[in-house]
């Protein structure tokens, strides 16, 4: 019985070694290396290449080694088998501390005190708002979204969120659906995106929805921070939204083309916080761990956990 490790971008070896090391009795192989397609009962996958999972005769299940599963859903020959993806509460954990670092950095306008640092400057116009003025909005209330909704709230923020589907949540309030995206936008001054990059969410952060935000707000100005997918966001209506005052500033950790090209202007703009698809990286042993027990857990009558929609595509 072989499991398949199916990546590009990062390095093969070192998941092949660790699945090797937790699963002995297995044939752990990597793309490229030669080995018997009928023997292959899982796929563990990240960008793997499209096609390459195709003509796998037992293939039983296919798990992607991140959260998120559009690097599977646009491989148009993706094997119709469930397909796991990670939830983990240490990778939960990091994009929280991410999603309130920033809100809190836009907060206390961190990148004007450091703009100000970088040319000697001493000035304070004691504009201070409290966390509790500042009206935060979750887009994507899943695993991560709740956490970081949760943990805003915690730092005082005044948290609402949005999802696909009603929530009943005791915390804060929820919109959901298009029918609840512009209540929601209206009382939003920083959107936290947490969404999955899907045919629905794809290019949802443009100039239409930025202009939805308020201008009033205690911040001066809408703020958003996308750690989702980079596929979520239309990168010129950032650039004419913060151009217009439509947007005051942005962390993102996610882009359309990554690594962002060294020729993109959002490298230019003080207004933006980068960071290089970090958000949350995943704990390579624990994610492995998991997989293994999952491998472990189906083969003695368990059921699989962590399961993909394919029809809404996460
Ligand atoms: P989940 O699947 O648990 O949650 C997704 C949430 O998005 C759900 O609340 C869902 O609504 C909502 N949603 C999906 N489609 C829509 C839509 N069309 N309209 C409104 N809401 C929608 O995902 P996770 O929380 O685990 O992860 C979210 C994303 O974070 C991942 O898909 C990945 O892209 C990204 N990520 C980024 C990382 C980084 O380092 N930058 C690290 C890890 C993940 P509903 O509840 O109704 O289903
Ligand atoms: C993920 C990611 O989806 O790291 O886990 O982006």
């Amino acid at each position: 019985m072989t499991l398949l490790v199916a990546l590009s971008g990062w390095d093969a070896q070192t998941w092949v070694d660790r699945f090797a090391a937790l699963l002995p009795d297995r044939n752990v192989v990597a793309l490229g290396e030669p080995f018997d397609r009928r023997e292959v009962h899982y796929a563990v996958t990240w960008k793997h290449p499209p096609g390459s999972l195709a003509g796998l005769p037992n293939l039983a299940a296919i798990f992607s080694l991140g959260a998120g599963v559009d690097h599977l859903m646009g491989d148009d020959r993706l094997p119709d088998v469930p397909i796991v993806r990670v939830v983990d509460q240490d990778l939960t954990g990091r994009m929280s501390e991410y999603v309130v670092m920033h809100a809190l950095m836009h907060l206390r306008q961190q990148p004007r005190y450091m703009a100000q640092q970088r040319r000697g400057v001493w000035e304070d116009d004691r504009s201070q708002p409290a966390a509790h003025e500042v009206r935060v909005g979750v887009m994507g209330l899943g695993v991560l979204g709740i956490d970081a909704a949760r943990k805003l709230r915690m730092m005082g923020f005044d948290v609402a969120g949005w999802s696909r589907s009603p929530k009943d949540i005791a915390d804060f309030p929820t919109f959901a659906g298009e029918d609840g995206l512009a209540a929601f936008l209206a009382r939003t001054d920083i959107l936290v995106v947490l969404l999955p990059l899907t045919d629905a969410t794809q290019g949802i952060l443009d100039y239409e929805l930025f202009a939805q935000l308020p201008r009033d707000g205690r911040l001066g100005g809408p703020v958003v921070i996308n750690a989702g997918r980079g596929g979520l966001q239309n990168e010129p209506d950032i650039l004419r939204a913060l151009d217009d005052g439509k947007l005051k500033a942005a962390s993102l950790d996610v882009f359309v083309e990554e690594p962002l090209p060294p020729d993109s202007p959002l490298w230019q703009r003080e207004e933006i916080l980068i960071t290089p698809h970090n958000a949350a990286l995943s704990a390579p042993d624990a994610i492995a761990a998991q997989i293994a027990d999952q491998i472990r857990n189906v083969e003695s009558g368990g059921a699989l956990r962590n399961l993909v929609d394919r029809a809404r595509g996460y």
